[in-house]
């Protein structure tokens, strides 16, 4: 397995590949869920490159950022047991120089749920998205509906720029008990995780009760009786084309929970 430090380095490695590229992004501190999107990647591609970046710029002021889980030498024998071809791992000098041009996220799905709790979040996601796409310039590119809005703004992005590059989706994994994985869980405690549990449990039964139940405001009351969190940022319904909804839309609909658990900030959704 190759390990590329250098957007040069990558780039040189790129040319030397004339089939398929199928492209993970991540930010490291890998677990199963970023394990199912390279598996997936492995399945559909001649090569799998995996970028491992933690991305200063789409943390704001006083998030994460420092403490942010980095366990280079592990992910790096993760990838090379799931057959990665290369690992990317640029540093954030060259990655970015001063004063460049930036993308932004647009002004209203940009904007809204994950956008409006972290303004400027998804213009720092895309612009480097963007940057290891160019890069990269992978066949096909592999997110997890966890991070739904993300999945959404990079299809959208594709779409506005006119990448040659297939955007591929992969489930989200869970633990056994339901918790969606993150590599934020590790911050939890004990009692936090078993509270942080009620997100995914809410979820779950705001999809059993789509079934019958079809107006938003009735399912969210339901859901706020279940929730044990410390802060609920949002609980919101909107389409694939995260347009906010009143009524559920069978195959159409997003359920999304942004909340806190203790200072851990956990985002969940459900697709229905
Ligand atoms: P990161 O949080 O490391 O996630 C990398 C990819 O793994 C994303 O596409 C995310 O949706 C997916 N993922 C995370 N948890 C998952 C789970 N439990 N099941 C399935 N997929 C899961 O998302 C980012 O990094 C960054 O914003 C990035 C796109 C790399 C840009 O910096």
């Amino acid at each position: 397995m190759k390990i590329l430090t250098s957007p040069t380095d990558a780039v040189k490695f790129r040319k030397s590949i004339k089939s398929s590229v199928g492209f993970v992004p991540t930010m490291g501190a890998l677990h199963e869920g970023h394990l199912s999107l390279i598996k997936k990647a492995r399945e559909e591609n001649d090569f799998v490159i995996v970028s491992i970046f933690v991305n200063p710029t789409q943390f704001l002021p006083g998030e994460d950022f420092e403490k942010y889980p980095r366990r280079l030498e592990a992910d790096f024998e993760i990838c090379r047991r799931a057959g990665v071809d290369a690992v990317f791992t640029p540093t954030p000098e060259n990655m970015y120089s001063e004063d460049e041009i930036l993308i932004k996220a647009p002004k209203v799905k940009g904007y809204i749920l994950e956008g409006f709790f972290r303004p400027g979040h998804f213009d720092g996601v895309l612009q480097v998205v963007n940057k290891l796409f160019n890069i990269i310039r992978p066949t096909k590119a592999y997110f997890g509906k966890k991070d739904a809005q993300q999945l959404y703004l990079i299809k959208q992005m594709v779409k506005n720029f006119f990448f040659d590059i297939e955007i591929i989706e992969g489930e989200t994994v869970r633990e056994k008990d339901g918790l969606a994985l993150s590599s934020r869980n590790i911050y939890l405690s004990e009692e936090e995780r078993k509270r942080a549990l009620s997100i995914s449990k809410a979820l779950k039964r705001a999809a059993k009760l789509s079934s019958s139940v079809k107006e938003t405001k009735q399912i969210k009351e339901e859901m706020l009786k279940i929730l044990d969190v410390d802060k609920l940022e949002y609980i919101a319904f909107v389409d694939r084309d995260f347009n906010y909804i009143e009524k559920i839309e069978p195959n159409n609909t997003i359920i999304l929970i942004a909340a806190y658990v203790g200072t851990t900030r956990l985002i969940d959704n459900i697709w229905i």
